[in-house]
């Protein structure tokens, strides 16, 4: 019998290399199997050429985030952003190769691995980034969904969204009794961000999903101790909004 397939999902790394490494350490001491990676591989922190070699050493499947987007796309007007925005984003496309550059450019939106779908936002309107804060949102989402999961990021917030067979009855399920075994329905799952949580916990997030052919689904959220100093320092030598390191600290 084939042996189950165990993926690490990870999302908004957002230029963190400390981070970034910690979770693959982490994936790896668990049996991960492969990484897949729903986008914002940069943006707000100070590593963004670390973070890109890593993701392509990996050789995962990885869609397009707004600030992949932002940061690989010049015709993108900074006007509309806030300063700090602005300057961060200004910084990582001074700070990227051209081949950077281009690979996050040509990142496809969302796209289906082996019967679960990944997106950086929503199913409904990918390329509008929007947020998936509640249960509309998430309905607006499932009417596109050809899987039974899909994962995605893009809010910070490790969150689960489910849809059963019966009708529209959504479950916002605490992280706490999250992890085992998918039950019936059909399922939106928030993995959390690598390089940014805002849940109020400054430790990297991401999750593990295990697929014992397409029935038996699992997963666990992970949560990791990084070297929030190191990254810290970094923003620090760069010359980067001092909020940006507030939220490392605070997980805010
Ligand atoms: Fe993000």
């Amino acid at each position: 019998m084939a042996k189950p397939k165990r993926y690490a999902i990870i999302s908004d790394i957002h230029s963190n290399i400390e981070a970034l490494d910690a979770v693959i350490e982490d994936a790896h001491a668990q049996g991960v199997t492969d990484f897949v990676c729903l986008g914002d591989v940069v943006g707000y922190n100070a590593a963004p050429r670390e973070c890109i070699q890593r993701i392509r050493e990996l050789g995962c499947k990885v869609v397009k985030g707004n600030h992949d987007h932002y940061c690989s796309d010049p015709s993108v007007d900074l006007d509309d952003f806030q300063p700090n925005a602005a300057s961060v984003i200004e910084w990582t496309r001074r700070n990227i190769s051209e081949e950077d550059t281009r690979w996050l450019y040509n990142l496809p939106l969302s796209t289906v691995i082996m019967g679960f779908t990944i997106v950086h936002s929503t199913l409904d309107s990918p390329s509008h980034f929007r947020y998936a804060f509640d249960k509309q949102d998430a309905e607006d989402s499932f009417n596109y969904q050809r899987t039974r999961v899909c994962f995605h990021g893009h809010t910070h917030v490790p969150c689960i969204f489910r849809r059963t067979t019966t009708g529209a009855s959504h479950g916002i399920l605490k992280l706490g009794a999250a992890n085992g075994l998918l039950e019936q329905g059909n399922y939106f799952i928030n993995v959390g961000s690598v390089g940014q949580p805002r849940d109020g916990i400054p430790k990297a997030c991401y999750l593990i999903f295990t697929a014992e052919g397409m029935t038996k689904l699992s997963i666990e959220f992970r949560r990791v101790d990084y070297d929030v100093d190191a990254a810290v320092q970094r923003i620090k030598d760069a010359g980067l909004p001092e909020r940006l390191i507030n939220r490392l600290y605070t997980g805010q």
